[in-house]
């Protein structure tokens, strides 16, 4: 695996990074894409004695996806050294990403997620596991700290360990996205360590991309800036509702595939829904859009009004 120069990545997003996601994400420009956290004890069941329909779902992919990984969140060891070996022999994802920025109450309170910030000999004994596991490259995804800053003794064990590099999302655990994301500390790990520093958070426009590349990092990943709006990796600022239709026709598309493979299943509309409001966002009418999309309650009914009464809406007076 290489980075290329000024690398894109589609950031983890949870109900979102999902193959025909990620899928649309690589196809419009992304160089790298990561499933959404996937709980490393969880895996290791599905493959072993519990196999369940979620889990297959989550760890679908095949050749249209060429670089992507797989987030797990965990804070055993053991349990991540025993998901490695599932990944590396019964999936294709290139990558392993270890989260080490969930802020969520259900995932810190188990000791995972940006929890692990308070106790980096576990995370070091993880990357560990990791690496002995599996020959895939592993990568970190982390925020600034807890609440103290621990990029310093972070980056030392993910160097030591031969990470393939580590992506910052600049807010501390408590920071909600009301807080602007910090930038100016990339300056100085830049110039301090040789693991290439992926750079995440607030990208919502193309001179944020340019102000994080003239931080010098190896790469920029964006997460909400792409919800129903992969142009983005295109470097496209503005999209019109044609290219977002087009966007979400292929996502259908794309969806439908997956559930074929996935037995005793239906439709999961909430997810669909929630790209299907992102790819409206900005457009004209967009309210009377929403409250349709919200009272539909089969997949046909979506297709539907994607291909025509969407168009009606939005050149209506
Ligand atoms: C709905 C949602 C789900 C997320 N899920 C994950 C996740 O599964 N794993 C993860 O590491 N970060 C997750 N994040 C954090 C994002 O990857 C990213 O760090 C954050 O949104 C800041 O980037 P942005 O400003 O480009 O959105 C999530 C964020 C949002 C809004």
């Amino acid at each position: 695996m290489r980075i290329p120069e000024k690398a894109l990545i589609q950031a983890p997003l949870a109900r979102y990074t999902r193959y025909p996601f990620r899928v649309l994400a690589a196809e419009n420009g992304a160089h790298f894409t990561i499933s959404e956290l996937v709980n490393a004890r969880g895996l290791f069941e599905h493959f072993n004695k519990k196999p369940n329909t979620h889990t297959q779902r989550l760890v679908y992919t095949d050749k249209l996806e060429s670089n992507v990984g797989i987030q797990l969140f965990g804070n055993d060891p053991i349990l991540f050294y025993k998901a490695a070996i599932e990944i590396e022999e019964n999936t294709s994802f290139k990558f392993i990403d270890v989260n080490l920025g969930c802020p969520k109450r259900k995932v810190t309170k188990t000791g995972s997620g940006v929890a692990l910030l308070k106790n980096l000999e576990t995370v070091s004994q993880i990357i560990e596991s990791l690496v002995k596991a599996t020959n895939l490259p592993i990568t970190i995804k982390t925020r600034l700290g807890w609440d103290s800053y621990v990029l310093d003794d972070l980056l030392k064990i993910a160097e030591d360990f031969g990470v393939f590099w580590v992506m910052i999302h600049g807010r501390y655990a408590n920071e909600s996205y009301d807080v602007p994301a910090k930038r100016d500390f990339l300056s100085d790990i830049i110039e301090k360590y040789e693991i290439p520093i992926i750079a995440n958070g607030d990208v919502f426009s193309l001179q944020d991309i340019n102000d994080y590349f003239d931080r010098n990092v190896s790469g920029i990943a964006i997460g909400r800036w792409a919800r129903g709006n992969p142009l983005v990796f295109a470097h496209k600022e503005h999209t019109t509702p044609e290219e977002r239709i087009n966007v979400f026709n292929r996502f259908i598309e794309l969806h439908l595939k997956v559930e074929k493979t996935i037995e005793k299943t239906k439709y999961s509309i909430p997810f669909i829904k929630a790209y299907a409001i992102n790819t409206v966002k900005g457009f004209r009418n967009s309210s009377q859009i929403r409250y349709e999309i919200q009272r539909i309650k089969s997949l046909e009914d979506l297709v539907t009004f994607f291909s025509s009464r969407i168009t009606e809406i939005v050149s209506s007076e």
